[in-house]
């Protein structure tokens, strides 16, 4: 387990599941570009997982895709079985793969809840079941992607957050399970990515949505899928072995600031909505600026 600080995953394996796209797939080109041996996972979009593998190979030798899809038992067993019998052994393996209805609680059809929690919960324990073997030997890591709606109210997201909660939940014990026997598990808790789901979420909003991250987020930056990967390579170190059964928040501080940033919610409402004429915001205490204090 020995690696340069330039490439300091190199001898490592690490497997992230939804590696085809989003966070997932900067994920793995930031891993691969670190050292790493990555497993890439996808559900049906072979072609842009054979793209980011063929990305991650320019990096680091062997990386590869593997089909696998979270909604089947069978699915997982299989995966497992294959890395079972190509003798691999696992230093990571990152959960990072989801998919949901986002509708309002009293919309939401049986079936949509049981796939969301089928994803999050009975296959991502299934998952650290039968990684658990392959990540023994090397005293592997766990690492489990989570949501800011786990923390905070995001509308048409109670059945995620509800299944995120109970990941994050899982992701506590099995830090204590798996601890004495040298496999760490921990949570990471992104806020806002530009991906395809958050575009699909957030439908005619999603260039709001954008912009008020960039005029608004302490980073004045709507974070991509690199920005967000950066938290979970750092996870994947040896050194963040003591984060041991945490929920790290990975949001460049944006949720922190959100009551802030209600300073700039009102400043975005359209004047016609509130009737008044354009108002002069020169002194308004709660406006903060972008542009430099004047001394
Ligand atoms: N985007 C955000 O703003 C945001 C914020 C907080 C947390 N997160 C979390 O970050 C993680 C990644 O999100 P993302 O936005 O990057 O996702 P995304 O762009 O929607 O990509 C989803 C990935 O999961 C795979 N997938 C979908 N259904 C699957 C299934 N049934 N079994 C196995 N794989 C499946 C997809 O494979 P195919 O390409 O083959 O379909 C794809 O690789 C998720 O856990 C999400 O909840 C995202």
């Amino acid at each position: 387990m020995q690696g340069s600080s330039h490439r300091p995953l190199a001898g490592r394996t690490v497997l992230i599941t939804g590696g085809s796209r989003g966070l997932g797939a900067a994920t793995a080109r930031r891993l691969a570009g670190m050292g790493a041996e990555v497993v890439v996972t996808y559900r049906q979009r072979a072609e842009e997982a054979e793209a980011v593998v063929e990305a991650c190979r320019t990096l680091t030798a062997g990386a590869r895709a593997e089909q696998l899809d979270l909604l089947e038992e069978d699915s997982v067993r299989a995966l497992f079985e294959r890395l079972q019998a190509a003798g691999t052994e696992l230093d990571v393996v990152i959960a990072n793969a989801a998919a949901t209805a986002f509708k309002p609680l009293l919309e939401l059809k049986l079936h949509q809840i049981d796939k969301t929690f089928a994803i999050s919960v009975r296959h991502f324990l299934l998952l650290a079941q039968l990684a658990f073997p392959l990540l023994e030997p090397r005293g592997g890591r766990i690492i489990a992607v989570s949501g800011a709606d786990t923390v905070g109210y995001i509308p048409g997201h109670g059945l995620l957050a509800a299944a995120k909660s109970s990941m994050e939940t899982l992701v506590r014990y099995l830090a204590c399970e798996l601890g004495p026997l040298g496999v760490t598990a921990v949570g990471v808790l992104p806020g806002y990515i530009d991906t395809e789901s958050i575009r699909l979420m957030a439908g005619p909003y999603h260039e709001k949505l954008q912009a008020a991250e960039e005029l608004t987020h302490p980073l004045r930056h709507a974070a991509s899928p690199e920005d967000a990967s950066e938290a979970v390579a750092l996870l994947c170190l040896d050194e963040a072995r003591w984060l041991n059964g945490q929920i790290v928040n990975n949001d460049g501080g944006g949720l922190f600031a959100y009551m802030g940033r209600f300073g700039h919610a009102w400043a975005m409402v359209p004047d016609a909505a509130v009737g008044t004429a354009p108002p002069d915001t020169t002194d308004a205490p709660m406006l903060q600026r972008t542009d430099p204090p004047t001394r």
